[in-house]
């Protein structure tokens, strides 16, 4: 039994359950609860605050988890980040209020900065010879400012409009973050045997996502142009159609290039495109 800890509330949380869903864990999450069974996998599910997430990963009341890089390197606790998640991404910023000039990293020496990321915060200013004050509050760090209470913030942006709706401003980026997971540094074997199960059911996840399953229609004649221009995984599979001269052709291209492909195909004949999504990719 491999147990995983997940944010029970807030911008980690239904990104995680997703993965663990899509990963074909079935979870009954009962609304509310702290702890969850999956019922086709050897898997428990611990709801919590996201912050403690590492210390519980550390103390083996949980196994692994999922939680942002900032977090993770801010608590400072001897886990493995064993892979980048790629959702909710976000950067770890300082901020000022939007009326100030701001001339380099300077400013900052001798200032009050609030922030819920002391760890991060100070290693970075140390880093670059600064010496400010740092005060650390657990949450709404960005009415700091307002209120009297810090000259900056240092804390995470992801669109901005929190700043913005604050009256602050982006000045210096510490770090860019995303969710990731996380394990125990010394699991047992039967546990780390499950993890790799885990791994491997969401690396064939995120594979899938990068890629898109192709269709198209073809005069025979133009088969070998556009099977140059599709960088399938092997040799795409082609299909003759009823109607005489003319074949159906299938492949997997990489999302990235989609566009760019799909107007290759056109030129080169292609009709009938259809792009589908795959939902699992095992290579
Ligand atoms: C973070 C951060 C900001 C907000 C920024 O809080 O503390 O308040 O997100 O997002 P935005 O740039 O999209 O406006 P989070 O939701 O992670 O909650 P927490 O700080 O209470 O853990
Ligand atoms: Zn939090």
């Amino acid at each position: 039994m491999l147990r995983i800890a997940i944010q029970k509330s807030g911008r980690l949380s239904q990104e995680s359950l997703d993965l663990i869903m899509e990963c074909n864990i079935k979870v009954n999450n009962g609304k509310g609860k702290l702890k969850s069974n999956a019922v086709n996998f050897p898997m428990e599910i611990l709801y919590l605050r996201d912050d403690d997430i590492p210390g519980y990963v550390a103390d083996h009341v949980a196994d692994i988890g999922i939680a942002g890089l900032n977090v993770v390197l801010e608590k400072g606790k001897n886990n493995r980040v064993v892979m980048q998640l790629g959702f909710s991404k976000c950067r770890l910023c300082l901020a000022i209020p939007k009326e100030i000039d701001y001339d380099g990293l300077e400013f900052f020496s001798g200032k009050n900065i609030a922030t819920s990321y002391p760890n991060l915060t100070e290693g970075y200013l140390k880093e670059k010879g600064i010496k400010a004050d740092i005060h650390e509050i657990s949450g709404s760090v960005e009415i700091a400012p307002g209120i009297g209470l810090a000259d900056a913030i240092c804390d995470i942006v992801s669109s901005g409009s929190t700043l913005i709706s604050n009256g602050l401003k982006e000045v210096e980026t510490i770090m860019s973050s995303e969710a990731v997971l996380i394990a125990n540094a010394d699991l047992p074997a039967e546990k780390e045997m499950i993890l790799e199960q885990f791994l491997f059911r969401i690396n064939a996840v995120q594979k899938a996502k990068s890629f898109k399953y192709i269709l198209l229609n073809a005069p025979n004649d133009k088969i070998d142009q556009i099977i140059d221009i599709l960088p399938g995984m092997k040799s795409p599979t082609v299909v003759p159609l009823a109607m005489e001269g003319w074949s159906s052709l299938h492949s997997v291209i990489n999302e990235e290039k989609f566009w760019e492909i799909i107007d290759h195909l056109k030129q080169a004949g292609a009709q009938g495109i259809l792009v589908v999504p795959i939902e699992k990719m095992i290579l």
